[in-house]
C-alpha cells in the first residue's frame, strides 16, 4: 500500500497509518522511503506539482503566491538529514499503564530519518517581507480533511517565528533525493527538525504569519499533554502543554520485546535523540532492571537533527532477560524511569526508559 514494504505494521488504511518493524528501522540510519512511517489524519490530497501553489500572508509586507517552479528554482536549495518522530511513538507502553481510547497503539516505529531537500522556509518568509517580531507564530495549512477533528476540518499547525526562521526548517520537495512522494506530503511539505512530527505539515498550501499559535484542532486541542485526570473530550482549546520540541528519548530496536533468542554474545541496537538543539552524550544499558549499567557504543549521528544509533554487545545466558536503556543529553538531563510517570490522557511524549523482555534459549 502506498509503495510501502509488505511487512509494515498497518495501524489504519484510511487514513493511512503504518510503522516499520523495529529490525527494519535499525537496519539503516537513513530510513528508506518504503519503510518510513506514515502518520495521517485524513485521506491524501492529490496535487499535481504544476497546480500546487503556496500562499504566504499575514504579518508580511509583500504577500506572495509561490509556484512549484519558483520554489524549486527561484530559491537557494538546501538539504538536512532529520528524524521525524510522531508524538505518539511508543504509546503502546502507555496503554499498558491505563487505556487511551481512540488512539493508535504505536510501538517502536513512529519515527524515521530521511534527507530532506528544498528551500529554507526563512528565505521564502524573507521574500515576503516578514515582520521580525519574535512573539509571532507561523501557521501552516493543508487541504487534507480530518474527520476526527472537532469540528471536522483540514490539517494545520504552527511553530514560533523564531523557529521558522532557523536554517534547518525547510519547505521540502525532495526526500532521500527523490521527488517527495504523495504519501509524505508531495509535492511540498514543511520539515521542522527537532520538533514533533505533527508540526511538519504535509501538502502545505498556506503559510500565515500571525500573532497567535494556529487555532487548528491539531494545534489548539490535540498534540497537547493534558494532566492525567483530564477528560480529553471535555477540554477547552489551549488547555494542556503544547508539544513542540522533541523530548530526550531512546529506544531498543534489536532484539525486540518477546524475542526468543539463542544464548551467546549478541548485539543490542537502538537509537537516542536529544531535544531541540541538544546532543546525546551517553546511552546506558542495564540487564538487571537498572541495578547496574554499562555504556553503549555511540555511533555518529547522521546530522545534529537526527537520531544517534547506538549498540552494545551483551553476553546472553539462558533464562528470562530484561534489557533497559536510557539516554543522557549534553546538559546532563536523562529520561524518566517509567511509562506510568509520564502517562497522559492522549498518550503523547512517552520518553520513559526503553525496556524489553526476552527469553534466552
Ligand atoms: N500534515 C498533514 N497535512 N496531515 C497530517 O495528517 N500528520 C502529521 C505531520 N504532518 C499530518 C501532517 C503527523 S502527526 C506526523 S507525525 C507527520 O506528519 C508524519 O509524517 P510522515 O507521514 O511523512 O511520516
Amino acid at each position: 500500500m502506498w509503495g510501502k514494504r509488505e511487512d509494515m505494521i498497518v495501524r489504519g488504511r484510511l487514513p493511512f497509518n503504518a510503522e516499520p518493524p523495529p529490525s527494519v528501522l535499525a537496519s539503516s540510519e537513513i530510513t528508506a522511503v518504503d519503510a518510513f512511517y506514515a502518520r495521517n489524519h485524513g485521506p491524501f490530497p492529490d496535487i499535481p506539482a504544476e497546480r500546487w501553489r503556496l500562499g504566504v500572508d499575514g504579518r508580511v509586507d509583500n504577500p506572495l503566491t509561490v509556484t512549484y517552479d519558483q520554489l524549486t528554482t527561484g530559491f537557494e536549495q538546501h538539504s538536512v538529514v532529520a528524524t521525524l518522530a510522531c508524538a505518539g511513538n511508543r504509546r503502546a507502553e502507555l496503554l499498558a499503564v491505563r487505556p487511551i481510547p481512540g488512539k493508535e497503539p504505536w510501538e517502536h516505529g513512529a519515527i524515521s530519518t530521511a534527507e530532506w531537500a528544498g528551500p529554507r522556509l526563512a528565505d521564502v518568509l524573507q521574500a515576503a517581507g516578514v515582520d521580525h517580531d519574535d512573539r509571532l507564530h507561523v501557521a501552516f495549512a493543508a487541504p487534507d480533511v480530518a474527520q476526527e477533528a472537532r469540528p471536522v476540518q483540514s490539517y494545520g499547525s504552527s511553530i514560533p517565528l523564531s523557529k521558522a526562521l532557523r536554517e534547518e526548517v525547510l519547505l521540502a520537495w525532495q526526500m532521500n533525493s527523490q521527488p517527495l512522494p504523495r504519501a509524505h506530503g508531495g509535492p511540498v511539505r514543511v520539515v521542522v527538525p527537532g520538533y514533533i512530527g505533527a508540526r511538519s505539515v504535509k501538502w502545505v498550501t498556506a503559510v500565515t504569519v500571525q500573532s497567535v499559535p494556529s487555532q487548528n484542532y491539531f494545534q489548539a486541542l490535540d498534540y497537547r499533554i493534558l494532566p492525567p485526570e483530564a477528560d480529553p473530550e471535555a477540554v477547552a482549546p489551549g488547555e494542556g502543554i503544547s508539544l513542540s520540541s522533541l523530548a530526550l528519548n531512546c529506544d531498543i530496536l534489536v532484539p525486540t520485546e518477546g524475542d526468543q533468542i539463542p544464548r551467546g554474545s549478541r548485539t543490542v541496537r537502538g537509537w537516542a535523540i536529544a531535544g531541540d538543539g541538544h546532543g546525546i552524550a551517553r546511552v546506558d544499558v542495564s540487564v538487571d532492571d537498572g541495578r547496574s549499567w554499562r555504556q553503549a557504543d555511540l555511533h555518529p549521528a547522521p546530522s545534529r537533527w537526527a537520531w544517534r544509533p547506538w549498540s552494545l554487545t551483551v553476553d546472553m545466558r539462558p533464562g528470562p532477560l530484561n534489557i533497559t536503556a536510557r539516554a543522557w543529553d549534553d546538559a546532563g538531563a536523562t529520561q524518566p524511569e517509567s511509562p506510568a510517570s509520564v502517562w497522559n490522557p492522549r498518550g503523547y511524549g512517552n520518553n520513559a526508559w526503553a525496556h524489553i523482555k526476552l527469553t534466552i534459549l
